[in-house]
């Protein structure tokens, strides 16, 4: 073990626990210029969710035969566990460690529906496993790691409100803090319609938006929207952050609804969410939503006014459940023996 690495080694176990949240993007991420290694067409912005925790303990041992996956204590099999091995295969090439892993992963909130899991699931993973394996990263790195995972991951490693720079390759494909959480009391209030698991995966998504002839539209205005985005978040201007968030949105989602074959994320509970959001802000509510790849929908809003929309929210018929956040933290290290946080 190199010197000062505070992993547990245990009968020759490698053992580290990470977590990370979710996070909501206000500038999407649709479309790879490098499906293998998640560049994307464009840049993104987002907020990490701080209630929304996933907390993901690995383990390598030098006796595994195979890589285990549990997730909220279901063994998954399968698509989903050969992509978390193959990642776990560039982390063993760069660590030159030749074991395989258990790895334990425990989620406060739905998975697959979107509410971006994947993202928290690969930075956690990223950050723990990489621990475990010895590699010492910065944030940086781990940035560019975890973006290897699930593209929007390398959100998820920096705290706040954050930038993933498109990059032009490996190097530069990486997430930076915009603003520290405490910087906007902004609330995402998440209207869950479905708790299923999404039907198209955005792995496959990010392929099909190239058939769009809307695609060459999104990118090549994403700077501008980036700009707006990032100036409204710095100056706390909730008009225009509303703007532009709400214009990303549907304009992801036409992306999506003019593939070959389309993706239609939106059930029609999504869509009568997003008719009241815009009734209420004519009416001068500070309130505005986006979707990512799923039917439920992100309600953005500030802490004053998150109980009253959350109730608002509730009486609209197709809403199962509404779960708040507030913006959130980065990536961290967990001591193995504490509970989640
Ligand atoms: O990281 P992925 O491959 O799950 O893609 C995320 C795609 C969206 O959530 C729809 C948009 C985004 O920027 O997070």
């Amino acid at each position: 073990m190199p010197p000062g690495n505070d992993r547990k080694a245990e009968n020759g176990e490698l053992k580290a626990a990470a977590i990370a949240h979710p996070n909501i993007a206000f500038i999407k991420y649709w479309g790879n210029a490098d499906n293998t290694l998640n560049i994307p067409l464009n840049g993104s912005i987002s907020m990490n969710l701080g209630d929304l925790v996933t907390r993901t303990e690995v383990a390598f041992q030098p006796h595994y035969e195979q890589d285990t996956l549990s997730i909220n204590d279901s063994y998954i099999t399968g698509a989903s566990l050969e992509r978390v091995s193959r990642f776990l295969d560039i982390i063993r090439e760069l660590s030159e460690l030749k074991f395989f892993a258990r790895i334990t992963s425990e989620t406060n909130f739905p998975i697959g529906a979107g509410i971006a899991s994947s993202a928290a699931a690969f930075a956690a993973l990223c950050m723990a496993a990489a621990e475990a394996a010895g590699l010492k990263m910065d944030d940086v790195e781990l940035s560019r790691l975890a973006r290897r995972g699930s593209g929007s991951a390398c959100r998820s490693i920096p705290p706040g409100f954050v930038e993933w720079h498109a990059g032009a390759g490996d190097q530069d494909s990486c997430a930076y803090s915009i603003a520290p959480p405490d910087h906007w009391d902004l609330v995402d209030c998440i209207a869950i319609v479905q708790t299923d698991h999404k039907s198209v995966s955005s792995s496959v998504g990010h392929a099909l938006a190239h058939t769009s002839p809307l695609l060459p539209a999104f990118t090549s205005d994403a700077v501008r929207r980036l700009a707006d985005c990032r100036k409204a978040i710095l100056e706390r201007d909730f008009d225009n952050f509303a703007g532009i968030v709400e214009t990303d949105s549907n304009l992801m989602h036409a992306v999506m609804i003019t593939s070959t074959p389309p993706i239609f994320y939106w059930e029609p509970a999504s869509l009568v969410i997003m008719k009241t959001i815009t009734r209420w802000r004519e009416k001068g509510l500070a309130v505005c939503y986006t979707l990512d790849a799923g039917p439920n929908v992100h309600v953005l809003t500030t802490s004053d006014l998150s109980a009253h929309i959350v109730n608002e929210l509730g009486q609209i018929p197709g809403v199962v459940r509404v779960i708040t956040s507030k913006p959130g933290g980065e990536a961290r290290l967990q001591n193995l023996s504490s509970d989640q946080s």
